[in-house]
């Protein structure tokens, strides 16, 4: 994920703080960097791509010169790694700078836009728009702040942005909308981050910017405004107790939990895909003779989850394959007229990778989902979209998870719009709430999670857990099963409900916990006989419900609730949040690092 940093101090010497700082925006995960600043009435930029220590050797980022300057740690979302699209990014006279982090949804429009009032271009990124804009509003006759603030109005998706300008030496202006943007507020300079740990060596007293805050930063003094109608505010400054190693976490204990408290914002990025590319996937998806959804672990349950909203939504039939079985299972069945689609967070998976040369090899289609630009994945798939998650550093997939579903279900949407399956209200209907699922995840989360520490507890000495889910949670089940595996090395077995007569009930009994999804869909009723049939043999029953689903909590010994009407379809994003915060909970109370697990890698990338 991208990190910005700004400093505007009264003493020479702002290259090195930015340098120092961002080296401790590292852990967000990047490859490329870059530093401007301000001096002689002219802007001094360095940038490559690479890792801080290596762009510093070949271009010693220290000796730019002056007292105020911006930073970049840039992961790539629009185009590739490269010297030319790391931040910071120019207008054409380069006498305005910014670092960004986000996605500027409507950058085509206004590309195109100022292209064609003569602006141009040098990059790929999104970010460039933003000088451009600015430097088309001073040539108009707004001052620099009035081009900034006119600027952002123009601006669709989400930003966090660091400005500075060679016409206002003094200043750095920044703002916030959807990506974090923290003011650090130290006795010789003021600073602006990503994140507090950027700056925390030099000042403990921060400022947390709200959503659509401006602020304007002067060496010794800083106003708020909020971008909407201009008006001055006041923020609390808050002193901040962390030490280095919390700051990281931004004061989580582990990586895990502050990526499952990360949903929220990490599906509203998913909740951007790139039209485009989407639109292909989906022409693809559809003239296909058959669709094969390839993928391991975390990515496989998506997969999975997204064969049923395909099949419900498009009325396409899909097969969710695990990618290492997938030669062995389909391998001859696949052919020109088949259409893959691999799904792998860090799109090196070796196993997922095997699968697509596979089907490339017998002339198949091959598309991508995966939240890593540049990786083998976007090379070899014919068109790829990305997820937008930033980095995930906990080893058990979440925030990636959830938002690998919710790119899945508006290529489903897609699909079914193009085949003419749902209706103009149905799709509006889902569209809305595609739109409230971040904020059912963020409540879902904060409802949950004192009850979860406290639950845990009770049922560590279960013997094992089942978890079990109908339709669509099947994938639910599985992707709780799984981290809880993971994490807490505690035995569980998931299958969908239906199959525990067919064998798997002669294991229970009452030192067995059983862990039913229960969304509000066509599967209810029978699922509530499947909890019957489990309290008869004495298991405890947990279940994960929708918000005042009475009935099922009377015969649970615990419910998790979701809060919020979610459709069918998009269940798994919201049911799986609670499953995600009970695993992470059972391995501390265990006295397991999540972040950690043993024997297992972030990507597996050997076969
Ligand atoms: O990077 P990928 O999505 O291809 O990784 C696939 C699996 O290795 C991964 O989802 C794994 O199952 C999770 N880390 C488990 O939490």
């Amino acid at each position: 994920m991208c990190g910005i940093f700004g400093c505007v101090s009264k003493a020479d010497g702002a290259a090195k703080i930015i340098h120092e700082s961002l080296k401790r925006l590292e852990y967000r995960g990047y490859d490329s960097v870059g530093e401007a600043t301000i001096f002689d009435g002219r802007i001094h930029v360095k940038k490559d791509q690479g890792k801080i220590d290596e762009v510093h050797k070949v271009h010693n980022l220290d000796d730019l010169p002056g007292s105020v300057g911006i930073g970049h740690t840039r992961w790539a979302t629009h185009g590739a790694p490269s010297r030319v699209n790391a931040h910071p990014h120019l207008d054409c006279e380069d006498k305005i700078a910014v670092v960004h982090n986000g996605i500027i949804e409507n950058f085509s429009e206004l590309k195109a836009e100022l292209e064609g009032l003569g602006h141009i271009f040098k990059s790929k990124t999104d970010t460039e728009v933003i000088p451009h804009l600015i430097e088309e509003n001073i040539k108009r006759g707004s001052s620099f702040i009035e081009a900034v603030r006119e600027a952002l109005k123009r601006l669709e998706g989400s930003y966090a942005v660091a400005i500075i300008t060679s016409l206002e030496p003094d200043k750095i202006v920044c703002a916030r909308k959807e990506s974090p943007l923290i003011l650090g507020v130290g006795e010789k300079a003021l600073y602006c981050a990503s994140d507090i740990p950027a700056f925390l060596p030099l000042t403990n007293k921060a400022v947390i910017l709200e959503e659509g805050d401006v602020a304007i930063l002067q060496h010794d003094r800083y106003e708020i405004r909020r971008l909407e109608d201009w008006k001055q505010i006041a923020r609390e400054i808050q002193v901040i107790a962390w030490t280095p190693e919390m700051a990281e976490k931004q004061g989580y204990p582990h990586f895990m939990l502050k990526e499952i408290h990360e949903q929220p914002l990490s599906l509203r990025n998913a909740l951007r895909p790139q039209e485009l590319y989407m639109d292909l996937m989906a022409t693809f998806l559809d003239r296909a003779k058959n669709v094969f959804l390839v993928a391991c672990g975390t990515s496989y349950h998506a997969c999975l989850a997204a064969s049923y909203m395909f099949s419900k939504l498009a009325y396409l039939p899909t097969y969710p394959i695990i990618a290492s079985e997938f030669a062995e299972h389909v391998g001859m069945a696949v052919n020109i007229d088949s259409t893959i689609l691999a799904v792998s967070q860090s799109g090196e998976t070796a196993d997922t990778l095997a699968a697509v040369e596979h089907a490339r090899n017998r002339a198949a289609t091959v598309l991508g989902l995966t939240n890593v630009v540049g990786s083998t994945l976007t090379r070899v798939s014919r068109v790829y979209v990305l997820q937008q998650s930033g980095p995930e550093i906990g080893v058990a997939a979440t925030k990636t998870f959830t938002a690998q579903l919710l790119v899945l279900a508006q290529l489903a949407l897609r699909v079914a719009k193009l085949r003419g399956k749902v209706s103009h209200q149905e799709v509006k209907a889902i569209e809305k709430k595609l739109k409230e699922i971040p904020d059912v995840v963020e409540r879902t989360i904060k409802v949950n999670e004192e009850k979860i520490r406290q639950i845990v507890r009770k049922y560590k000495d279960s013997r094992f857990f089942v978890f079990l889910g109908r339709g669509i949670s099947t994938a639910t089940s599985l992707e709780g099963r799984l981290k809880l595996m993971e994490i807490a090395y505690v035995p569980a077995f998931a299958f969908p409900a239906g199959e525990s007569k067919h064998g798997p009930i002669s294991l229970i009994e009452p030192s067995v916990t059983v862990i039913f999804i229960c969304p509000r869909d066509r599967t209810r009723k029978t699922i509530i006989g499947n909890i019957m049939e489990m309290k008869a043999r004495g298991a405890s029953i947990i279940s994960v419900i929708e918000e005042g689903d009475e009935e099922i909590k009377q015969l649970s010994d615990d419910y998790l609730e979701v809060l919020g009407e979610v459709p069918e379809v998009l269940s798994p994003i919201a049911f799986v949040v609670p499953l995600q915060l009970f695993a992470y909970y059972m391995a501390v109370e265990k006295g397991y690092n999540p972040d950690m697990p043993r024997n297992l890698a972030k990507s597996v990338t050997v076969k």
